[in-house]
């Protein structure tokens, strides 16, 4: 990330102190943990972790792995050489042996276990990686890493129905917070010097070697330093580590953000955030805030870091972090009564491929086979569902079916989709369009018909744009977007209403329409379904009503597909399959056309290609060579 000297100051003080007083308060300061603390004798390990503590990145340009391991494993010698005297040994043998090398490799991770109440929680397992089937645990007590430095521990809160969410972190030393802001005062007088810096990697080293200048190590804040702050080994550690977290990443965030289990962050107001876990579902995280004014300072530094500021004019805010994920802020009291709010939507750089929902179990192998088809011959379709139930997603994973030689048009108001074409305009909205600045979907959409598109997605159609979208397939547009609506009869009543008012005998310009949902398994699990696939026929003015046929169906009960248009598909036999050049008896060709190209996704699901731009170039590939038209 490309950060000039302005960002120099962004700091989340109130947070990180948050973060390590919650542990220092709530974790370190119960009954069990300040017994255990009382008896412990400093280890030979706690002072010796030097370069541990360089964040993950620059880590070799202080010493290698091994000088680390060297000295970080005199812990486990030291806790053995200890056993009579350390009551914690009891801890250390008693954890499973993997946490036991993690805790040589970070000494921090072992503070923390030792300052949690393993007698009431017990002692976590490790997982160095997390498995879906972890979400059948009755009681979790884990830890689990999210990047080189960051550990997550999420166990039970027995008065909540939440558990609890723990970032463990370098820096969670009761004494950094203040060590950092004299640090950062003193870092001022480097600020110019951050220019020279042609990257965020760059400028990620200039900061740690400005704090090696601005700091000196001395164990025991014996020497009174002039020029310098006296620091121990442990606390440059969580210095730096801090000083890369707040002024390149997003502070206290910055562990959920580097989670790739996180789909969502909220933070509702004035409190606890809460997190939505890909594997564990709802949690409340280790983070609060206890007053609106500390909410405020936050969700104001945050807006000016993603270069949207909010104001008491302009309070709400909608973009996107550089990792790509997407953030709204609804900024002060007047308009958010529980204080500021702030949501972040999780996307990873690579989109989800359709084998990867396939591998979610969202779609299945045949109803690919259908989409790249359809899709392929420009039907116009919709994904509609809830909020959150998947549409964007599946939307963008669905684009790797449009022909490569296509020329797409994306309109969004904020920038989620990432089409795999290379001939692809992305277009984003301006301003609030209540002035005459603002550019909106509407403009948009209108602009991009004399774009002579193949194809137009739009992000989501929430009002008057679906009514040019509507005029744009009816003049030969192929158009793709999102909706919000749980059913193909509510898709149709929305689009019928107001605002947006589609002649009910334009409807049949929209050909397909997916419902996709957030539902629960039989075994209670969530997941995400394409509930149906459906053909819409059009409009039967004798009748006032819609017909539409349902391609696919989810049975909850079985949580497998139906294809209840098996030789019973209008839109494969009179359109698809003719654009295909398949007539006559030959149309029903084209079912064996589905299986085909299921046969084809599944082996390659079975080599291993999922990732989203590689399937995009194996397909384009095969679409050169005449294989995949
Ligand atoms: N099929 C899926 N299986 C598991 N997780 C998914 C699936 N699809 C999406 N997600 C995750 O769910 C979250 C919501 O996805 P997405 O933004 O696509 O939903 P949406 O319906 O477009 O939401 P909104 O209503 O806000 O526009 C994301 O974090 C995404 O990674
Ligand atoms: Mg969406």
């Amino acid at each position: 990330m490309n950060l000039g000297p302005m960002h120099i100051s962004f700091d989340l003080p109130n947070l990180s102190r948050l973060g390590s007083r919650l542990l220092g308060g709530r974790l370190l300061g119960s009954p069990l943990a300040g017994r255990q603390r009382s008896k412990v004798k400093p280890l030979a390990g706690e002072t010796t972790d030097a370069a541990a503590g360089v964040p993950g990145p620059i880590r070799r340009r202080f010493g290698g792995a091994k000088a680390v391991r060297e000295r970080n494993g005199q812990l486990a010698k030291a806790v053995a050489a200890d056993a009579d005297l350390d009551p914690r040994i009891d801890l250390y043998q008693g954890l499973p042996l993997d946490l036991q090398q993690e805790c040589t490799d970070k000494p921090y991770l072992w503070e923390y276990l030792c300052s949690i109440p393993v007698d009431d929680i017990g002692v976590p397992h490790y997982y160095p990686r997390l498995t879906k089937d972890l979400r059948y645990l009755k009681y979790k007590n884990l830890i689990y890493p999210v990047s080189a430095d960051a550990y997550i521990h999420i166990y039970p809160d027995v008065e909540d129905t939440r558990d609890s969410y723990i970032a463990i972190e370098p820096s969670n030393i009761p004494t950094v917070p203040d060590l950092m802001r004299r640090v950062d005062q003193q870092m001022m007088a480097k600020v110019m010097r951050l220019h020279s810096a042609k990257d965020a990697g760059a400028r990620a080293e200039l900061m740690i070697q400005f704090l090696d200048e601005i700091c000196t190590v001395d164990e025991k804040h014996r020497r009174f330093q002039r020029k310098t702050i006296s620091v121990t080994e442990k606390e440059l550690f969580g210095l730096k580590y801090l000083q890369i977290r707040d002024k390149q990443g997003l502070g206290a965030l910055e562990p959920l953000i580097q989670d790739l289990h996180i789909e969502d962050i909220s933070c509702d107001g004035v409190g606890p955030i809460f997190l939505e876990h890909k594997v564990f579902g709802g949690l409340k995280a280790g983070i609060r805030f206890d007053s609106p004014e500390e909410l405020d300072r936050f969700v104001i530094k945050l807006s000016e870091r993603i270069g949207r500021p909010v104001t008491v004019r302009e309070p709400i805010v909608d973009s996107v972090l550089p990792d790509g994920s997407r953030v709204n802020i609804v900024f002060g009291r007047e308009v958010s009564k529980k204080g500021s709010n702030f949501t972040i939507r999780k996307f990873g750089e690579t989109p989800l491929s359709f084998l990867d929902l396939i591998g979610l179990g969202t779609i299945n192998y045949e109803m690919a086979g259908y989409l790249s088809l359809t899709l392929g011959a420009g039907m116009n379709i919709f994904v509609a569902g809830e909020t959150a139930s998947g549409k964007t997603t599946l939307l963008n994973a669905i684009t790797t079916f449009i022909n490569p030689l296509h020329k797409i048009v994306s309109i969004e108001d904020t920038p989620e989709l990432q089409v795999p074409h290379p001939h692809w305009a992305r277009e984003v909205t301006r301003g609030n369009g209540r002035d005459d600045a603002s550019v909106t979907m509407f403009d948009l959409l209108r602009a991009a018909l004399r774009q002579r598109p193949n194809e137009i997605i739009i992000g989501e159609i929430r009002g008057e744009e679906g009514a040019i979208a509507f005029q744009a397939m009816q003049t030969g547009h192929t158009c793709m977007s999102t909706f919000h609506a749980s059913s193909i009869e509510k898709l149709i009543q929305r689009l019928t209403g107001s605002p947006i008012n589609i002649p009910k005998t334009y409807i049949d310009n929209l050909q397909l329409a997916i419902i996709i949902s957030s539902v629960r398994l039989a075994d209670g699990s969530p997941a995400r379904r394409v509930v149906s696939i459906n053909e819409i026929l059009g409009y039967n003015s004798e009748v006032d009503s819609f017909e539409f046929v349902e391609v696919f169906r989810w049975n909850p009960s079985t949580d497998k597909f139906e294809f209840p248009a098996k030789m019973n598909s209008r839109l494969l036999e009179e359109v698809v399959a003719v654009r295909r050049g398949l007539s006559g008896q030959d149309t029903r060709r084209i079912y064996d056309e589905i299986d085909d190209r299921a046969t084809i996704f599944k082996r390659l699901h079975e080599r291993g290609v999922t990732n989203f731009y590689e399937l995009y170039k194996i397909l384009s590939q095969a679409h050169r060579e005449g294989l995949f038209r």
